[in-house]
């Protein structure tokens, strides 16, 4: 058997972080060889709920799970650890766009930050799932000085997974049969599901459905996926959204499938003349630990103004933020 390594989880007596913990102690993220520690992160008014996380932990009395910590503070619950996973803040309810949760949720993610950059192992990878992600996930950066901009990233694999899932519903294939499709930008309605370098079992997914079925009806289901869910369940979704938490690190750690692309939200390098540091969703490959971004795209006129929408919507909600950027 390997070490153990160190899992931080916030929000963890929350939906998400209660769907996701028992996962990766099952051996999801990492696979069945690699033993996990978990520190477990909640608010001081949430810690006998998550007393109660720690008790069912316990009792599943998983093989791979080692050490447990719960705790409200942040030096202790990042101390050494190697994976991230900044879940904790409000979810949006009926009505609401995942903007206006910044001035709720935003403040919480610098001095998670600060605290991350001062206690976590110097490699720590980070994925930021609190929305409104990707501007949560810009003020973790830079209220992160001892962390490289890589380090930290935020979760666009809910939508790239909805996107290959709905496109192959209607086309009728397997989801497997889904190859690089990217969903750009913000986790927002301005998001950008792109089919122009897509393939269903080998054949263009253009040539395989209508433009306007594309531009009218699956892009605008996929950008408001989650608002569907919400007023269905009454709740954002939990149960995918780790799911989808777990594909993105695992990936970035173990390799995506190299026949395919991933959409990761990532500090911009200004590639496909997205502004430099915007924390954006591009398609990448990941590879011994690491992930590319695919630069080399050809992008045709409407994906191009598509993709400029939603760098504009991540360039405001970065100057609503700009108190927390140090
Ligand atoms: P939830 O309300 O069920 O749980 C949130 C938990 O976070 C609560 O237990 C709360 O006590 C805790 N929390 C709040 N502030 C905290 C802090 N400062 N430190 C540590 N813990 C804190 O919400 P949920 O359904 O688990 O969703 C969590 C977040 O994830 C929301 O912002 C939601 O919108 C977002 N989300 C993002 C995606 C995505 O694709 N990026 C998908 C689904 C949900
Ligand atoms: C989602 O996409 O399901 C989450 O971001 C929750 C939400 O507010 O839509």
């Amino acid at each position: 058997m390997k070490p153990p390594v160190t899992i931080a989880i916030t929000g963890a007596a929350g939906n998400i972080g209660y769907a996701i913990a028992f996962r990766i102690a099952a051996g999801d993220l990492f696979g069945p060889d690699q033993p996990v520690n978990l520190n477990l992160i909640e608010i001081e008014p949430a810690l006998p709920a998550l007393e109660g996380v720690v008790m069912e932990l316990r009792d599943c009395a998983f093989p791979l799970l080692h050490d447990i910590v719960a705790t409200a503070d942040l030096d202790t619950g990042f101390g050494n650890t190697d994976y991230v996973f900044l879940i904790g803040s409000r979810p949006r309810t009926k009505g609401m766009e995942r903007q206006d949760l910044l001035s709720a949720n935003g403040a919480i993610f610098k001095p998670q930050g600060q605290a991350i950059s001062a206690n976590a192992s110097k490699d720590v990878r980070v994925l930021v799932v609190g929305n409104p992600a990707n501007t949560n996930a810009l003020i973790a950066l830079h209220n992160s000085p001892n962390l490289q901009p890589h380090q930290i990233t935020s979760m666009m694999r809910l939508d790239h997974n909805r996107a290959i899932s709905m496109l192959a519903e209607k086309i009728g294939k397997h989801s497997t049969s889904v190859k690089n499709i990217t969903v750009w930008g913000n986790h927002s309605i301005t998001q950008f599901p792109d089919l122009q370098h897509c393939t269903v079992d080998g054949e263009a997914a253009y040539s395989l459905i209508d433009q306007d079925w594309y531009k009218h009806e699956y892009m605008g289901r996929v950008q408001k996926r989650g608002a569907e869910i919400i007023e269905a369940r009454g709740a954002s979704s939990a149960a995918s959204a780790a799911s989808a938490a777990i594909d993105h690190m695992r990936d970035w750690v173990l390799g995506s499938p190299q026949d395919s692309w991933v959409s990761m939200g990532l500090c911009s390098a200004g590639d496909y003349n997205v502004e430099k540091d915007l924390m954006y969703s591009f398609p990448v490959n990941c590879k011994n630990g690491n992930y590319e971004t695919i630069t080399n795209l050809e992008l045709n006129e409407f994906s191009q103004e598509m993709i400029a929408l939603s760098e504009q919507e991540l360039i405001k909600e970065r100057d609503m933020v700009k108190d927390l950027l140090s």
